[in-house]
């Protein structure tokens, strides 16, 4: 009789190879590798031959980088999506839709169990098993990585006393994610928040000293905040954020190191390569304070926050999620514009924005000639203003 199935979400990695005859020798499970392609790997065909060299009775590519940009990374643009004000939410926003890729093909195949290769001390455990439980609350989640206590080296060895010999990248001293939004590195040497990042660490962002001497400018061009060109040239998603990255990285701008607090209590220290998201976070910024009135622009900051923390803790699929994200597109409506950049030595720094929808006005606010500004009206506004506090400061006096 043919065994049960599970889904798992593969990497081509080490562990995820690895989980492939450890479900089949503890669970009983044949499994299929789903690999869901949310930008940035690398051969994916190679990957899917090394699930099948590894036992996995199917390995499917599926291509969700579309899917990623429009559904994921660019709501959370337009939420101007910082965890801790800092972090753009890389791997957090990806972990969503790879369990939903993961739950579809489960239906699909008619599998009872999905796995993944988080191991404990992680958000994405939280992501996936979250995620997981609220598109298809059936499914039973199994995590190797939790429960297997095995090193790298006895991992390797695992694999060799099974004839399973796969061509393993050189061994990383990191611990990397990527996808179309940026770069995520742990581990290693970052493991001590004193020491700097050795060079080695970053591969899409040049260091300040080997950045170029001349600035270079970027025009961005964004409509109902979703940026659509890149000086005159109307792109894909995708493709408008690798541009970015790239002149963002080569003027060694988009570097991240912090001290971030992780979900499941722990401080780690991170390093993220994000050229692209940053610039485009900053230049749709920029634009919201040109359109939008300043209650509104305040009050979204609120809401942004509240969304970036429940993106970062698992909570995408989720009734406040939707809620806050309908808040966030109904804010949108007017952030259509231009935003000029500047990079320049590690600097993205905004030069010029404009708008059919700007809310600046000139003959409001300039000091010249051409002022409509009503002068007479400011003294009775003041008036009105600061009564309340008089009379509190009146009192205050009295009573003194
Ligand atoms: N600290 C970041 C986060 O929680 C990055 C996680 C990177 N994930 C990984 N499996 N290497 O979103």
């Amino acid at each position: 009789m043919a065994k049960d199935t599970c889904v798992l979400a593969y990497s081509g990695g080490l562990d995820t190879s690895a989980m492939i005859p450890y479900l089949r020798e503890n669970y009983d499970l044949d499994v299929i590798a789903a690999l869901v392609d949310v930008g940035r790997s690398r051969d994916l065909e190679a990957l899917r031959d090394r699930a099948i060299q590894a036992g996995a009775v199917d390995a499917i590519i599926i291509d969700a980088r579309r899917e990623f940009v429009d559904d994921f990374v660019f709501p959370a643009l337009r939420a101007n999506a910082l965890y801790e004000e800092k972090y753009p939410l890389v791997s957090a926003l990806s972990r969503p839709l790879i369990s939903k890729k993961m739950v579809e093909l489960a239906n699909e195949r008619g599998s009872k169990y999905v796995a993944h290769g988080c191991t404990a001390k992680g958000n994405d455990q939280v992501r996936f098993d979250v995620s997981i439980r609220c598109l298809d609350p059936h499914l039973v989640i199994l995590a190797p990585a939790r429960e297997w206590n095995m090193t790298r080296e006895e991992l390797l060895d695992y694999m060799t006393a099974r004839g399973i010999d796969i061509p393993l990248t050189k061994k990383n001293p990191y611990s990397i994610d990527e996808n179309v939004w940026g770069r995520t590195i742990e581990c290693g040497e970052l493991e001590d928040p004193w020491e700097e990042p050795p060079a080695d660490a970053y591969t899409v962002t040049a260091g300040i000293e080997e950045a170029p001497d001349q600035p270079q400018e970027v025009v961005v061009e964004f409509e109902n905040g979703f940026p659509v060109a890149l000086d005159g040239e109307r792109l894909e998603g995708a493709q408008l954020i690798d541009r970015i990255d790239e002149v963002g990285g080569r003027h060694g701008f988009g570097r991240i190191d912090m001290i971030e607090n992780r979900l499941v209590g722990i401080k780690s220290r991170e390093i993220y390569e994000v050229p692209g998201a940053l610039a485009l976070i900053n230049a749709h910024k920029e634009l919201e304070d040109l359109n939008l009135t300043r209650d509104l622009n305040h009050y979204k900051r609120n809401i942004e926050q509240r969304l970036a923390d429940m993106i970062y803790d698992g909570q995408w699929f989720s009734p406040l999620s939707d809620a806050l994200r309908a808040f966030i597109q109904e804010t949108q409506k007017y952030v259509t514009g231009e935003v000029r950049l500047r990079f320049f030595k590690g600097s993205c720094t905004v030069m010029g924005r404009r708008s059919p929808y700007s809310l600046y006005v000139k003959e409001l606010a300039t000091y010249s000639t051409g002022d409509t500004f009503s002068h007479e009206s400011a003294k009775g506004f003041c008036n009105l203003w600061g009564l309340p506090l008089e009379v509190w400061a009146r009192r205050e006096k009295e009573l003194s």
